[in-house]
């Protein structure tokens, strides 16, 4: 091998050691979508530190509580092709969506009663059944009685 040819090796492999770790976070970021990944940044009523994580296990009872997916609350991300279950990717962190203004309120107004209740009823905390968003909407996104 020519210095020359040395010298190309040697800018190639810095090259690939420099550019590896941006397209890890790349990567990591597209695998954020629901799973891991990119931390929450517009977190209200949830606690901040949070884990993306953490804050999808709370977004899966929402969609079971009220029979919804999570673009119910969440606008879909521009340009992004569906996903293997042919879902758009929700982009998670916008309050563009009424429906998820609304479901703050609805978080602060369970956090409310449960915090509450049981004072005003002469009941220990610990033995009062805790209002979720299941017991009011039981599979419906508005819980109409009739
Ligand atoms: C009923 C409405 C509703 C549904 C359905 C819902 N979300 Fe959310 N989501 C919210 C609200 C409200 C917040 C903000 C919570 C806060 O302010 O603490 C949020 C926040 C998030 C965040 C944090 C975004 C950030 O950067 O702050 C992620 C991630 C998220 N949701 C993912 C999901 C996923 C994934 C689903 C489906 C499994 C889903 N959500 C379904 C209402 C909803
Ligand atoms: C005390 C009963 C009650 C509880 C508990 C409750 N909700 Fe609601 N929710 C309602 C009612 C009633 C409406 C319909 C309001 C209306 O007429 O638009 C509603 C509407 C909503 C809507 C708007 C739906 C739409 O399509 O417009 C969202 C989102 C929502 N609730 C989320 C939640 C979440 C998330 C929780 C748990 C943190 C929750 N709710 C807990 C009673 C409740």
């Amino acid at each position: 091998m020519t210095n020359r040819q040395m010298v190309c090796v040697g800018i190639l492999v810095l090259c690939i050691l420099l550019l590896l770790p941006l397209t890890m976070a790349a990567q990591g970021q597209r695998e954020g979508r629901g799973g891991g990944g990119a931390p929450p940044v517009n977190l209200q009523i949830l606690p901040k530190d949070w884990t993306r994580q953490q804050v999808v296990q709370v977004m899966q009872g929402f969609n079971m509580a009220l029979g919804v997916g999570c673009n119910h609350c969440h606008i879909e991300m521009v340009g992004a092709p569906p996903n293997e279950k042919g879902v758009i990717p929700i982009d998670a962190a916008p309050d563009d969506k009424q429906t998820k203004k609304t479901a703050r309120v609805m978080m602060r107004m369970v956090g409310q009663i449960n915090e509450t209740l049981g004072n005003q009823i002469g009941k220990p905390a610990s033995e009062v059944v805790r209002v979720q968003c299941v017991t009011c909407h039981r599979g419906s996104a508005i819980p109409k009685t009739q």
